[in-house]
């Protein structure tokens, strides 16, 4: 039995004071769902007051991003490191990400390394685009982002990753992909698994679904057997809608 997952991506939303003041109130609201995995990723500014701030709660925390560099002159990055200790999962490989920091395969698979050295879960994004999948490629795209995020990492280490498939062109659009499209591809990355690392692997690999999810539509794609949970942008930055994701994904999966 996989523990169903729900990470909240606050991307560059909410100060310092907000955030802090925003997990106050929302920890005793999740506080009841224990079957379920929760995750707020507030931005780098916030890590540290949030984590005190949750510090003996069941709620934990996220970064968006690492380097993959153990130090020295990179301005501007974070040293895993620096987060270790300090937070528990890291989202990596973000199509935002990708896109306008310009993030390769290849550099997420070191970014994967990084974190998994320094004891961090990845969460690892993938994604097609609007045009990828209109021309009938989201599979083998998506195929190919795993493959190489997940280059080297040992069998071990896969039982701390975390993989969210989110096309890009649901992001934040209010366009979500239908449950059975996103139940293709989630079911398609864990037979990726499964061929890489055989079946007790990717049995119990945790897989999210992202892009536009809302109270609206989170029970639908729970429903599906190989959607563990979801990776959340907008609703995530609203006590009452998270607290909604988060209910709904418990009575989804019956925990
Ligand atoms: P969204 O963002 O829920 O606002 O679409 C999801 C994400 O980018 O992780």
């Amino acid at each position: 039995m996989r523990t169903p997952i729900i990470a909240g991506n606050w991307k560059m939303h909410k100060t310092l004071d907000e955030s802090v003041a925003f997990v106050r109130e929302l920890a005793p609201r999740l506080e009841p769902f224990a079957g379920v995995e929760r995750v707020v990723c507030p931005t780098f500014v916030s890590l540290a007051a949030a984590a005190d701030a949750l510090r003996g709660t069941p709620i934990k925390v996220g970064a968006q991003n690492v380097s993959h560099e153990e130090k020295g002159a990179f301005t501007s990055q974070i040293a895993p490191d620096m987060l270790a200790g300090l937070v528990e999962y890291v989202i990596i490989g973000h199509s935002e990400c990708r896109q306008y920091l310009g993030e390769t395969d290849e550099l997420i698979n070191k970014k994967a390394h990084a974190a998994l050295n320094h004891g961090l879960k990845p969460i690892i994004a993938v994604g097609e685009s609007l045009q990828q999948r209109e021309a009938g490629e989201a599979l083998p795209f998506v195929e190919r982002q795993v493959r190489a995020a997940l280059a080297d990492i040992s069998a071990e280490q896969m039982a701390q990753v975390v993989i969210a498939y989110e096309p890009i062109w649901a992001i934040g659009t209010g366009l979500n992909a239908s449950v059975a499209d996103a139940a293709e591809v989630c079911g398609h990355i864990r037979s990726i698994v499964r061929d890489i690392y055989g079946d007790a692997v990717a049995g119990a690999l945790r897989i999210q679904y992202g892009g536009s999810v809302k109270p609206g539509n989170m029970l639908d794609y729970m429903g599906a057997e190989d959607i563990d949970g979801a990776l959340v942008g907008g609703a995530s930055l609203k006590v009452d809608d998270f607290t909604t994701l988060v209910e709904l994904a418990a009575q989804a999966k019956g925990v």
